[in-house]
């Protein structure tokens, strides 16, 4: 291990199969970083329970999320690779940032205020916290980038404001992360409603594109999706269903969405769609192949689990220990 590479930590949510918004936003970054960074890259199953989750298929999608972060690139000699609730030192510094966390704080949470409004009276005390427990995710790695949709920027500042205050009531104990949002692919957009961050939890399975989805079911949604009545392709805010499409081939072809405005000068949609079709099924196949063939060799992906959260566990203690000594707790 080199000494002087800044530390990277960030993590997806086993709550639904993973979408190419979460591999052109996140995973493709994360590969890109892998080199010149000390990465950690967890599956935060603890988050996926702030919603009601059926246990066996949360135990496969987390499985499934290791494979697809293995096959979307990244190498495990380079990333440590876990899973949240494997190291338990997460949930215990979560309890000791909640004492230090206010309510306000907490309400003033956009993501909170949106997924509350949803559920109304019966909102779960997880749901409420759950910034909190991020914040133990990305604090107890002396973490220095975090990789996140712009979504996420509000938890991060969060996770720093409690650093800070941590530090100054005690003694410097927490180095202060800072968002990385990656440009290209920073938001891949619902394909039914263009205004809209394409997610794994939208009602309408046209809305989305899995990483896993085969290439006749990724043709068939990119042909429904929406678009207008310019029939020109080009990236502009008046059209944001072709903006999206555009976006989307930019950030698997590497071009420039302007060559690509070129490229396409006086070509019908049909053929525009067809085309990001071919590319977005060209891109996902090898990752598709290799998934499934590591999904056939439990025992691979459970050794790079469980030595992801053995080298994960012995980083996250010596934060945590540091934690419980200057808050007066007796050592064990
Ligand atoms: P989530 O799926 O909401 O748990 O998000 C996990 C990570 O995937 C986030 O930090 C984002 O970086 C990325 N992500 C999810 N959806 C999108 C999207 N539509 N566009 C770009 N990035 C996304
Ligand atoms: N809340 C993040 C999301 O929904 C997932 C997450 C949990 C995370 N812990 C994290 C991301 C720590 C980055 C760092 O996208």
């Amino acid at each position: 291990m080199v000494e002087n590479k800044k530390v990277i930590f960030s993590g997806i949510q086993p709550s639904g199969d993973l979408t190419i918004g979460n591999y052109l936003g996140a995973l493709k970054n994360w590969v890109a970083l892998q080199d010149a960074y000390e990465p950690y890259y967890c599956v935060v199953d603890l988050h996926a329970l702030t919603v009601r989750q059926n246990p066996a298929e949360l135990r496969a999608r987390t499985l499934k999320n290791i494979a697809i972060y293995l096959a979307s690139g990244l190498d495990p000699n380079k990333n440590t690779i876990f899973i949240q609730s494997h190291v338990s030192a997460h949930s215990e510094a979560s309890w000791l940032l909640n004492c230090f966390c206010y309510m306000g704080e907490l309400s003033r949470m956009t993501q909170f205020k949106d997924k509350s409004q949803k559920v109304g009276e019966s909102v779960n005390a997880g749901l409420f916290t759950y910034p909190v427990l991020m914040a133990a995710d990305i604090l107890l790695y002396n973490t220095d980038l975090v990789p996140v949709g712009s979504d996420q920027k509000q938890h991060i500042e969060l996770a720093r404001d409690l650093a800070i205050r941590f530090n100054n009531l005690y003694s410097p104990t927490f180095k202060i992360p800072e968002a990385y949002i990656g440009d290209s692919g920073a938001r891949i957009m619902d394909l039914q409603e263009p205004t809209k961050k394409m997610s794994k939890s939208a009602e309408n399975p046209n809305a989305y594109i899995l990483i896993m989805d085969p290439p006749d079911v990724i043709r068939k949604k990119i042909s429904r999706a929406v678009t207008d009545d310019v029939g020109v392709v080009r990236y502009c805010d008046e059209q944001p269903g072709i903006s999206n499409l555009i976006n989307i081939m930019s950030t698997v072809t590497n071009k420039k969405p302007e060559d690509i405005e070129k490229q396409y000068e006086g070509v019908g949609y049909a053929q525009f769609k067809s085309d990001v079709a071919d590319a977005l099924i060209e891109e996902l196949k090898p990752v598709q192949e290799k998934v499934k063939s590591l999904l056939e060799d439990k025992t691979y992906i459970e050794s790079i689990y469980k030595s992801g959260a053995e080298k994960a566990s012995y980083v996250a203690n010596k934060t945590l220990r540091k934690m419980q000594r200057k808050l007066g707790l007796i050592p064990r």
